[in-house]
C-alpha cells in the first residue's frame, strides 16, 4: 500500500498525522510513504528524520495526493485540495463534515472514502478525538487566561485571584473529555469552577474526582443562563457525537455578561455552540471577535498551536488503525476494528454517517451497503 502525508495547510495548522516511529513501522510493514518536504518541521520533526526510517520525500502536495492510495493527515482537506479527490481514494483525517457541506459535496461527487478520526467509537468513547480534546480542553484554559488580561482587550482578571481578591470564576459546558481537561486546569489555577452536563453519571464521577474544587450543576437552559451571566470565563466543550453542536449558549445569555468576559468555544469544529460563533470559527492568527463586548474565541484547530505535544499524542491514538488499512484494506480494517465502521462517513458517493446525513439532508446508507 501507498501512503501519503501531505503538509497541513490549514491557518497555523502545525501538526503532522505521522511521526517517525510510526512511519518506521508502516515501512517495515511493507509499505511506501511519501512524506511532503516540509510536512514535520512545524512539529519539530525534519525531512532528514523520515528520511532515516524510510519514508520517501515529495516536493509537492500534488505528487503526494497523486501517489497515494492511502492520505493520512490531520485536519479536514481544504478547498485547493478537492482537486485531488479522486475515486477509490481514502482519506483517513479529522472531516467535521457536518459543520463541511461543501467539502461533503466534493467528497460524495469524487466518490472517495473519507475515515474522520472523530466518529471512530468505541461504547461511548472517541478514542481519537480524545487526545485532541485532551489538549484542547487544557488550552482553553490558558487561551482564556490569556484574553481576559487588559493588553488582550479583557477585563483584567487574574483566575488565581490573589489574597484577599475574588479569584475568576470559570463555567464549563460539557463535562467530556475537553471539559474535565479544563476543569482540571481551572483548578490546578485556583479558579472557582463550574461544570455542566446533561449526563448525571459523568457529573458524579467529576464530584467524586474533585471534590469541593468544582460545582458540578445539570445543563438545561435556566443552569447555563445563571451560571454564564456571572463568568468570568466560559468554556463551552459540548459534544453530540458527528452532530451539529447544540447552540447552547445564547445571544441574550452573552448580553447579561460582564463588559471583557470571555467564552472560548472548543466545540466550533462541529458548527459553534454558541449563537454567536455558529459557523464563525476564528484562527490562530486572529482568534477573537467581539460582540456585546464580550471576546469569542473561536479557534478550530486548537492543538495545531502546540503542534510538538499534539502530533505525538494523535499519532499514538492513530498509527494502529493506519497500520490495519495499509495491511488489509479498508474492508478488512473494518472486519478487524469495528469501532472503525462509524469512522466511515462517505464512502462511493454516500453519506455513511448518520448524523452527518441528517444535517446535510443526505440520504444515510450504511458503511456495509457502499463499500
Ligand atoms: N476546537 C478545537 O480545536 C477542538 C479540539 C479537540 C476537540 N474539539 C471538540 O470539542 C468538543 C468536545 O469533545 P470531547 O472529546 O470533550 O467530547 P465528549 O463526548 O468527551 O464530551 C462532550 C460532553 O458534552 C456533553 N453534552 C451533550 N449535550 C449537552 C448539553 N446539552 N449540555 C451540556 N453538556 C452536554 C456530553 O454529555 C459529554 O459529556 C467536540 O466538538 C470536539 O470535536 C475541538
Amino acid at each position: 500500500m501507498i501512503i501519503g502525508v501531505p503538509k497541513e495547510i490549514k491557518n497555523n495548522e502545525s501538526r503532522v498525522s505521522a511521526i517517525p516511529g510510526v512511519v518506521q513501522e508502516l515501512v517495515l510493514d511493507g509499505h511506501t510513504v511519501y512524506v511532503e518536504r516540509g510536512a514535520g518541521v512545524a512539529s519539530g520533526i525534519s525531512d532528514s528524520e523520515y528520511e532515516a526510517v524510510g519514508a520517501v520525500l515529495l516536493d509537492s502536495a500534488e505528487e503526494v495526493w497523486g501517489k497515494a492510495d492511502v492520505i493520512y493527515k490531520v485536519k479536514e482537506p481544504l478547498k485547493s485540495e478537492y482537486k485531488y479527490f479522486r475515486e477509490g481514494l481514502v482519506i483517513y483525517t479529522y472531516l467535521h463534515l457536518a459543520a463541511e457541506p461543501e467539502l461533503t459535496k466534493a467528497m460524495i461527487d469524487s466518490k472517495v472514502v473519507g475515515i474522520a478520526f472523530e466518529t471512530v467509537q468505541v461504547g461511548r468513547g472517541l478514542p481519537l478525538l480524545r487526545p485532541m480534546s485532551e489538549v484542547a480542553g487544557r488550552m482553553a484554559v490558558q487561551e482564556g487566561a490569556r484574553f481576559l488580561t487588559k493588553p488582550n482587550g479583557g477585563k483584567g482578571i487574574l483566575l488565581p485571584g490573589v489574597p484577599g481578591v475574588n479569584v475568576g470564576n470559570v463555567v464549563v459546558v460539557g463535562a467530556g473529555v475537553a471539559g474535565t481537561a479544563a476543569a482540571k486546569i481551572a483548578v490546578g489555577m485556583g479558579a472557582k469552577v463550574t461544570i455542566l452536563d446533561v449526563n448525571l453519571d459523568r457529573l458524579t464521577e467529576l464530584s467524586h474526582i474533585f471534590g469541593r474544587d468544582v460545582e458540578t450543576l445539570y445543563s438545561n437552559k435556566f443552569n447555563i443562563a445563571n451560571s454564564v451571566k456571572n463568568a468570568d470565563l466560559v468554556i463551552s466543550t459540548v459534544l453530540i457525537p458527528g452532530a451539529k453542536a447544540p447552540k447552547l449558549i445564547t445571544k441574550d445569555m452573552v448580553k447579561e455578561m460582564e463588559e471583557g468576559s470571555v467564552i472560548v468555544d472548543v466545540a466550533i469544529d462541529q458548527g459553534g455552540s454558541t449563537e454567536y460563533t455558529e459557523n464563525r470559527a476564528t484562527t490562530h492568527s486572529e482568534p477573537i471577535f467581539v460582540e456585546e463586548g464580550v471576546l469569542h474565541y473561536s479557534v478550530a484547530n486548537i492543538p495545531g498551536a502546540v503542534a510538538s505535544t499534539s502530533s505525538y499524542a494523535l499519532c499514538n491514538a492513530t498509527s494502529r488503525y493506519i497500520r490495519s488499512i495499509a495491511k488489509f484494506g479498508v474492508k478488512e480494517a473494518l472486519v478487524r476494528h469495528p469501532e472503525l465502521v462509524p469512522g466511515v462517513n462517505v464512502a462511493n458517493g454516500k453519506v455513511t454517517y448518520k448524523a452527518v446525513a441528517e444535517d446535510l439532508g443526505y440520504e444515510y446508507v450504511a458503511v456495509e451497503e457502499a463499500l
